[in-house]
């Protein structure tokens, strides 16, 4: 269903759900079979057999040695006997050149080695230009039409294991064992939640989220439970698993073994991309890693759902970035989901005791780790949800008449809306591991396409809804906190224009605690609802950062001040800037918003 309002930022995954329409669905059912078939489980610190109950297929663990290997070939159901002879073993992780898919048609192609374009037994060569990636668009616009009336044409990419690109290249679209032997350690799936789940509160919060979408044992122990009925869209719990099956890069491993203890990071950025090392949204993301240097002493961690990162990420320019490679989303149109709910899959599969998600459109600025300590400070046993920050717009169903969700939380803004909690919030979660539960029970929802029931609340009939219909990981989000009536949301953290900050570039000490310079000193706009005088901006992170060019020289500028101790405090509302949220709250005790 089309998006029932734009919203920040909303073009940007239009594209970002483009690029990845590129990868397409063959590569998709071909990631799952191969990724599952060849899996060999390597439990870091597993002693002996440890009992799976039907997580996965009722299949027997499986020592390495005994996996049959299946070349590539073999599983893209291509006959090419040449690839067969050179079975690695351990000692030799090179096999031959394979052919994997990168492009549908209609979508570009960005491959290093030679691209191939057809179907099947037909195909058009593109040879490789020597020590450079092409890009092609593969369609019959600029490719001649080698099998006609063929709508599963596409291009694939050569593969040439022990180049420097095969080195970052995702692993999850190489042959398991290989990805296993070259050190592309395995760092999250269904088996390991499983094995951990008594090991620490974390792996227990961890499991708990989990087992709805990792266990075919649960999944037949609901079968005949009405509520928790899955619909047309749901995905299996096949395809289930194998979206939560997370690699580390084998460059970026001793940075993971530096920030994380028992397989957990303290606290980390976490963000998610997809897209060649041309594309915008790894040069956005590119200026955000950078934000993470600069202004944060926490990691960051990158989860790829392309083929390949870029050269001129490295450990050593990045020596806090860790690149987690997972598969991306199904693409057929019954299972279909939206390009951003890799979000949440990217929460669930990044195992920090506290999170932060960015997007690759922000940058974050001086001070923002007090995030951190703010959202450990509201997110626990008492309160197990993610904490997102008001938008900066207070949608309702004016704004969206179309949408499945209003008449269940607000059918009539004018009138008391019990169902609904708290002004709409944009996806840009905070969460301790408390918050896991939560995060795996609302995508179970959403990918087992599970409906929520009619319900009365103070004399207000709400009507059902199919979460499986709710289109982005944003609405989901709102209609899950509203329904679990959860009350906290953050101010304005994620301020929506990079410009904005300009208002803190021209702060100087003589202003004081005025913020007299510019759009960015003003509040948020306000509701009749929620925040009658508007939301207070926080200038932690920045939003809608679309520009890396223009990105790039704001975070030379900001570090430049905040060098110079010429950095003002981060929390302003009406036109003042306010050292802490305790100073800000004391002042103003009528603000819902956190800071
Ligand atoms: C069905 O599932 C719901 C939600 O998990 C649970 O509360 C309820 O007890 C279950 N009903 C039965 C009959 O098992
Ligand atoms: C839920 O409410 C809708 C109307 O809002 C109604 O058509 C449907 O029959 C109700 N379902 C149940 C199970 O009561």
């Amino acid at each position: 269903m089309p998006r029932a309002s734009p919203k920040g930022g909303s073009s940007i995954f239009e594209i970002l759900k483009l690029i990845l329409n590129a990868i397409g669905v063959g590569a998709i059912l071909w990631w799952c079979v191969a990724s599952w078939r060849l899996h060999s489980i390597n439990p870091a610190a597993s002693s002996g057999e440890v009992h799976v109950p039907r997580v996965g297929k009722g299949r027997k663990k499986t020592a390495p040695t005994t996996v049959v290997p299946v070349s590539a070939e073999e599983e893209l159901g291509q006959s090419n006997p040449d690839a067969q002879s050179g079975q690695s073993s351990p000692k030799v992780p090179l096999g031959d050149p394979f052919w994997v898919f990168c492009a549908s048609q209609w979508s570009h192609c960005w491959c290093h080695g030679d691209i191939r374009w057809g179907n099947e037994e037909t195909w058009h060569m593109i040879p490789a230009k020597p020590g450079e990636a092409q890009k092609i668009e593969c369609s019959i616009d600029h490719l001649p039409d080698v099998v006609p009336g063929d709508d599963l044409k596409h291009c694939e990419c050569l593969i040439t294991p022990g180049t420097e690109v095969y080195r970052r290249t995702n692993p999850m679209i190489i042959h398991q064992d290989e990805a296993e032997r070259l050190g592309a350690t395995l760092v999250s799936s269904c088996e390991l939640f499983f094995e951990a789940r008594k090991a620490q509160a974390v792996d227990m919060a961890q499991w708990l989220a989990m087992e709805g979408l990792c266990s075919e044992a649960w999944e037949e122990q609901v079968r005949f439970n009405r509520s928790l009925r899955a619909g047309p869209r749901q995905l299996s719990v096949e395809t289930r698993q194998h979206l939560f099956r997370a690699r580390v890069d084998v460059r970026f491993k001793k940075i993971m073994a530096r920030f994380s203890e028992k397989g957990w990071f303290k606290r980390g950025w976490v963000t998610y991309v997809a897209g060649d090392p041309s594309s915008p949204f790894v040069k956005m993301a590119e200026e955000l890693i950078k934000s993470v240097h600069y202004f944060s002493s926490w990691p960051i961690i990158v989860f790829n759902f392309g083929l390949v990162m870029p050269e001129s990420w490295t450990p050593e320019r990045f020596p806090r970035l860790v690149i987690l490679h997972s598969t991306p989303l199904p693409t057929e149109a019954h299972l279909k989901r939206s390009f951003n709910f890799n979000k949440l899959r990217s929460i669930l599969m990044s195992k920090v005791h506290t999170g932060i998600q960015v997007d690759v459109d922000q940058f974050i600025a001086p001070g923002a780790d007090i995030l951190f300590q703010l959202t450990e400070k509201w997110i626990h046993k008492e309160y197990p949800f993610p904490l997102m920050p008001a938008h900066f717009a207070d949608w309702s169903i004016k704004d969206q008449p179309n949408a499945p969700w209003w008449p269940r939380y607000c059918p009539d803004p004018e009138k008391p809306c019990p169902m609904q909690t708290m002004r709409w919030a944009h996806a840009h979660p905070t969460w301790t591991y408390w918050a896991l539960p939560f995060f795996g029970r609302w995508v179970r929802r959403h990918f087992r396409d599970e409906r929520l029931p009619n319900v009365t609340l103070r004399g207000f009939q709400a009507p059902g809804l199919r979460v499986g219909e709710i289109p982005e990981d944003e609405d989901m989000l709102n209609v899950a906190l509203w329904e679990e009536r959860a009350t906290q949301q953050w101010c304005k953290f994620d301020v929506p224009a990079t410009v904005e900050f300009e208002s803190l570039l021209n702060w100087k000490p003589s202003d004081g605690d005025r913020c007299l310079h510019g759009i960015g000193c003003t509040n948020i706009g306000g509701d009749q609802r929620w925040y009658v005088e508007g939301v207070p901006k926080v200038y932690w992170t920045a939003h809608h950062a679309v520009d890396p060019v223009q990105t790039s020289k704001i975070l030379e500028l900001i570090r430049v001040k905040e060098r110079a101790g010429k950095w003002p405090p981060a929390i302003v509302y009406d036109q003042n800037f306010w050292k802490s949220g305790e100073e800000l709250h004391a002042k103003h005790p009528e603000l819902k918003c956190l800071t």
